[in-house]
């Protein structure tokens, strides 16, 4: 089955605790938690504390790190109890030895690209990675249009881990919805990401159900 990650990015903060049970009662997936640093995006968004309290609702938390220097943070994030830990390859010079660290702190370990960047930078790193994020914006802001030449990816990073053998979970982020999830789940997505869309919905367990398809 399809697996959905709602983004807090898109939660009320003044009502976080209101808007995780949302998640809980949709049955989400995961608490997608975009960390952001004002240097790798133009964005500031939150970091432990807020990630610390989405751990406590017991909803395994997929963290997105759109931060420069992910490493100064892979072992915070990861003792706060992160069940996935995603670093930007444009944000590691060692991609292999970030997402050996994220393993070895005991967290599936995810690769994302920025949608210039080419899936052939995940060759050399097969088998070192549990999850492939494909950003379908660019990174820093929720409730964007979804770049559709991006999507492109999914297909070509299916094929990549179907050739070599390997395996690992197509995440896809940025302006994803009702009308765009069933073309990225036929190309090959496993996992996706909705902010503004989830918390936008008048019936999020509908819409759950609905983009899984
Ligand atoms: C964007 C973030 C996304 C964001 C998605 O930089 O990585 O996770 O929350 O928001 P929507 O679903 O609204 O495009
Ligand atoms: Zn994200």
């Amino acid at each position: 089955m399809i697996k959905v990650a709602p983004s807090l990015l898109a939660s009320d903060f003044l009502n976080l605790g209101r808007d995780i049970e949302k998640v809980r009662a949709a049955g989400g997936d995961y608490l997608h938690c975009d960390v952001m640093d004002g240097a790798f995006v133009p964005n500031i968004s939150f970091g432990q504390p807020v990630v610390k309290a989405a751990v406590k609702s017991g909803i395994p938390c997929d963290v997105h790190l759109m931060i420069e220097k992910p490493e100064k943070y892979i072992e915070e994030f990861a003792k706060l109890g992160a069940r996935i830990i995603t670093v930007h390859a444009e944000a590691c010079v060692h991609l292999n030895r970030q997402l050996r660290l994220i393993r070895e702190c005991g967290c599936l370990a995810g690769v994302a690209l920025n949608p210039a960047t080419s899936p052939e930078c995940l060759r050399y790193s097969l088998g070192e990675f549990d999850l492939a994020l494909v950003m379908t914006v660019n990174p820093g802001f929720g409730g964007q249009k979804m770049i559709m030449k991006a999507t492109d990816k999914i297909t070509e990073i299916r094929d990549m881990l179907a050739s070599e053998g390997a395996e690992a979970e197509i995440e896809v982020d940025g302006g994803v919805n009702e009308s765009t999830a069933p073309m990225l789940i036929k190309k090959g997505a496993t996992l996706l990401v909705a902010g503004s869309a989830f918390f936008g919905a008048k019936d999020c367990a509908e819409f759950i159900k609905n983009i899984r398809g």
